[in-house]
């Protein structure tokens, strides 16, 4: 492994790549007592870029071990990358699913030609060793109105049937879910088909399919979403659709939501583990930024990292995001918060803060990270006024109120919760070192502040 012991840039208690390119989270599960989290994964970047699967254990979800890659390209029908997929766990086996990417050499635009997506299972009895990969879909399986960008299979067992969602594009540039059921996991047939009531992108990817409490959830990440100014803000969306009705059959979608407001966000993916918590972890990143804004950390030999593990859940009819209760094992010494004041902390601290009475509020982080509450105009901001921000400028959004603000800073990642995790933001940033101060300016607020330690990681 490479030494990381002067880059304050390494995160305490987020997952990480080893040294290297990581993207979205794959195979989430846990099976008898033990956490799985796999990752898009390119350890060469930016050498070699063929993305495999990565992979970390935890008995706890605080203590971590880096588990190698037991997906790599080594089949013809993969053979440009083990794509993003998914992990379902039946009687002491876990079954991988993932897309195998094949771009075929040749005249192609690499969407209605040209590029293979197999949707790929594999078992195993450890979560370590392998048995061998099975195609079960291949492109000519597909329906004909769909492009060859379909992938990312999520699948789970639900009355004793299986389901697989797929995320793809059709002909028409419209973003859609195609649903899939089999008896096997090894003969799938097309059962269904979610789109919104009006196209909304030309590509949805990474698609999952859940219920919290009674209520189904239908989240998707899709491209090519024009920007607003109170939404959108991002290059490429991940959110929800509360889905209605039924999904193997009649149903409809309410509005898009999005999962998270911050500049560092995508293709989400939820599991539930063992105590019934549905917990969803993304990426914090997105593609195709840099004109934008970038990843300092490129620099140092590594890009990129997972978000903290939230449950979702569903409270007063909304559903909210919160970090797992695990990460409060991490909390040093706490210390009141006042209303004017500056914190001299390291790099590693979580916040909670209460504005019972929804007054304007305003914190600045290490002189250049900005977040401010405006009552009146019901707006929540996010904005880097130099270069710690490494390009990204302002996010906003317009909350019915602001009484609860979480905040966790874990040396180059921000991630906020307002409202008991009913808005979030998350966001890279790169101070200069590993110190932070911060200053809360604010007529009234209680809470407090607390230090973070370590996760351990081998
Ligand atoms: C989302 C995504 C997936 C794909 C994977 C490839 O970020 O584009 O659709 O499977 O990344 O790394």
């Amino acid at each position: 492994m490479k030494d990381y012991r002067y880059d304050h840039w390494r995160m305490g208690y987020h997952l990480m790549p080893p040294a290297g390119w990581l993207n979205d989270p794959n195979g989430l599960c846990q099976m008898d007592g033990t956490y799985h989290v796999f990752f898009q994964y390119a350890p060469e970047y930016p050498k070699n870029n063929n993305k495999g699967w990565g992979h970390y254990m935890s008995k706890n979800l605080m203590d971590w071990t880096y588990a190698g890659m037991p997906l790599k390209t080594d089949q013809d029908f993969d053979k440009d990358g083990v794509y993003s997929g998914s992990a379902l766990i039946e009687d002491g086996k876990m079954h991988l699913f993932y897309t195998g990417n094949v771009k075929e050499p040749g005249d192609h635009d690499y969407i209605t030609s040209g590029r293979g997506a197999a949707t790929v299972h594999v078992v195993s009895e450890d979560g370590i060793q392998f048995g061998e990969k099975q195609c079960v879909l291949v492109n000519a399986d597909y329906p004909a109105n769909y492009t060859c960008h379909i992938r990312d299979p999520k699948v789970w067992k639900e009355d004793g049937q299986y389901y697989m969602v797929l995320g793809g594009r059709t002909r028409e540039d419209e973003g859609r879910v195609l649903l899939y059921t089999s008896t096997d996991m090894d003969k799938w047939k097309l059962q269904n088909e979610f789109s919104g009531k009006e196209p909304f992108g030309y590509m949805w990817e990474c698609p999952d399919l859940f219920a919290v409490d009674d209520q189904y959830l239908l989240s998707v990440s899709p491209q090519g979403v024009p920007r607003e100014e109170y939404r959108y803000q991002n290059i490429y969306q991940s959110g929800y659709y509360k889905l209605n009705g039924d999904f193997r059959g009649e149903y409809s979608l309410e509005d898009f939501t999005q999962w998270d407001y911050g500049f560092d966000f995508y293709a989400p993916q939820t599991f539930m583990d063992e105590q019934g918590r549905r917990i969803l972890i993304g990426w914090m990143g997105l593609p195709d930024i840099e004109e934008e804004y970038t990843n300092k950390s490129d620099e140092n030999g590594w890009v990129h990292a997972l978000t903290m593990l939230r449950e979702v859940t569903l409270k007063e009819g909304k559903i909210r995001q919160n970090p797992v209760k695990e990460y409060q094992q991490l909390r040093k010494q706490g210390e009141p918060l006042h209303a004017e004041k500056t914190y001299h902390l390291s790099n590693s601290f979580e916040l909670d803060l209460r504005n019972p009475t929804d007054n304007d509020f305003s914190m600045l982080l290490s002189g250049g990270a900005a977040m401010e509450y405006k009552a009146e105009q019901k707006e929540f901001s996010l904005c880097f006024t130099n270069q710690i921000g490494a390009g990204r400028g302002k996010r906003k959004i317009k909350v019915n109120e602001c009484t609860k603000l979480h905040m966790f800073v874990d040396h180059s990642a921000i991630e906020i919760y307002l409202n008991e995790g009913e808005y979030v933001m998350t966001t890279r940033f790169y101070p200069k070192d590993n110190k932070a101060v911060l200053l809360i300016t604010a007529p009234t607020l209680t809470g407090n502040i607390w230090e973070l330690g370590l996760q351990s990681r081998v």
